[in-house]
């Protein structure tokens, strides 16, 4: 049995938290741990979550784990063995601006995506690189393992200033479409082997073998997806929209099952139809999730504890502890991360950030090589890879004109004047 290990979660403050930690404990057999450091530069968001956090860890029968909620970076990360990043620099506030100013001039105003995305990565860039230098600092040993977005951009930023460090960088995204749909439609995602390739919220599945089945269950699913849009209740509205968004993209592109990110570039009229400008996804998420754990940390500190912790979570947790149990244990499972491309991708440029499916163990990262891909794909590739890169280029260079470039090959937009 390996001894037990301490975890710092970079972003602490974030509703993401309990179901990172409720995976945590239920991994215990393969990833033992003595001690859970949640830092967060926002002291009120880390106290809400310090009550919440520590009566999880009592109802549980947890309670021989150390909670440590702290402001300080030396506290937090000092002789770390994991750090689960999922810094969002600017709270939500600055998510809503990244939302709303694009859509003021009628573009795309999305977290990730379009002028939105990019903003926000100008400001990620620079907050990981900071938690990543503190990291370096006081537990040069330990794994990074990233959810913070925009997550090609972090990557390429990361990449080119700390090109071995010990960090995997990974998106819920691809594994929540696959729960999703095996849900709607009756299947087990645990069996899916998935080939899938594209750049992080920007891919495409061209293979889902299922091993219980034992065949490539892609196509029915895109026929089933075609015939029947998927009905999930327990998913947010806005949800359930994206995922009926993707058998209108099917409609027109039913070749390949794409990322349901895809929306925003190849159907902006679509999503700007049912874009309400003035409440976007940040107010939905400030009052949804946000306000509830609010609520639920106010009700623990007076005193209430039966039936309090209520939350609502998909593979997200699992899916990161599973990455460092695999490191941890050397397990060789495989996830889709986001990595350098160096002949992944046969066709396309080895020095992009891509993301494609590879396998973890204690030394890291081994992603698949893959076959060449159609040239629709690589030409709506080349161009976002070509933004970001510029993108990156103009936070390290501090270049106005490289951002303007980045901003205007961003497929959202349609003029550079915009
Ligand atoms: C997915 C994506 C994340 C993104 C999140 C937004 O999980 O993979 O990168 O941040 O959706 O979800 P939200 O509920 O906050 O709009
Ligand atoms: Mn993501």
């Amino acid at each position: 049995m390996t001894d037990k290990k301490v975890i710092a979660i970079a972003g602490g403050g974030s509703t993401y938290t309990p179901g990172i930690i409720t995976a945590l404990l239920d991994h215990n057999d393969r990833l033992p741990i003595r001690e859970v450091r949640l830092y967060d530069i926002d002291a009120v968001r880390n106290e809400n979550m310090r009550l919440i956090i520590d009566l999880l860890l009592k109802q549980k029968g947890f309670d021989e784990v150390q909670l440590i909620v702290t402001e300080n970076p030396e506290v937090a990360f000092t002789g770390v063995d994991f750090v689960f990043s999922q810094i969002r620099v600017g709270g939500l506030k600055m998510r809503e601006l990244d939302e709303k100013i694009p859509l003021k001039y009628g573009l795309i105003g999305q977290e990730t995506c379009g002028l939105g995305g990019f903003s926000y990565g100008l400001r990620s860039i620079k907050g990981l690189l900071e938690v990543v230098e503190f990291v370096q600092m006081y537990a040069p040993d330990a794994w990074i393992l990233n959810y913070t977005n925009p997550e090609s951009l972090i990557t390429e930023a990361i990449n080119r200033k700390y090109p071995n460090i010990n960090m995997i960088n990974v998106c819920d995204m691809t594994i929540s479409i696959e729960e999703t749909i095996a849900h709607n439609y009756g299947y087990n995602h645990k069996d899916w082997v998935p080939v899938y390739y594209g750049l992080n919220h920007f891919g495409w599945y061209k293979e889902i073998y299922d091993k219980s089945l034992k065949r490539d269950i892609m196509p029915e699913i895109i026929e089933k997806m075609l015939g029947q849009e998927i009905e999930n209740e327990d998913l947010e509205a806005s949800w359930q929209q994206t995922f009926k968004n993707m058998s209108k993209m099917l409609r027109h592109f039913p070749d390949y099952l794409p990322n349901n990110y895809f929306e925003y570039y190849l159907f902006p009229d679509m999503v700007l139809e049912h874009t309400d400008k003035n409440y976007t996804r940040a107010n939905m998420v400030m009052d949804g999730r946000e306000a509830r754990n609010t609520r639920m940390a106010e009700r623990i500190r007076n005193g209430e504890t039966e039936g309090v912790l209520k939350f609502d979570f998909g593979e997200h947790g699992n899916y990161i502890v599973d990455i460092a149990t695999s490191i941890l244990n050397d397990e060789h499972r495989r996830f889709m991360l986001i990595v350098p491309n160096r002949g992944a991708i046969p066709n396309f440029r080895s020095d992009a950030v891509v993301e494609v499916p590879a396998y973890v163990g204690a030394t890291g990262v081994e992603p698949i090589a893959l076959d060449p891909i159609d040239d629709f794909h690589k030409g709506l590739m080349e161009v976002q890879v070509a933004a970001e890169k510029l993108l990156v280029d103009a936070y390290f260079e501090k270049s106005y004109l490289k951002a303007l470039k980045a901003f205007t090959l961003n497929q959202t937009v349609p003029s550079a004047s915009l």
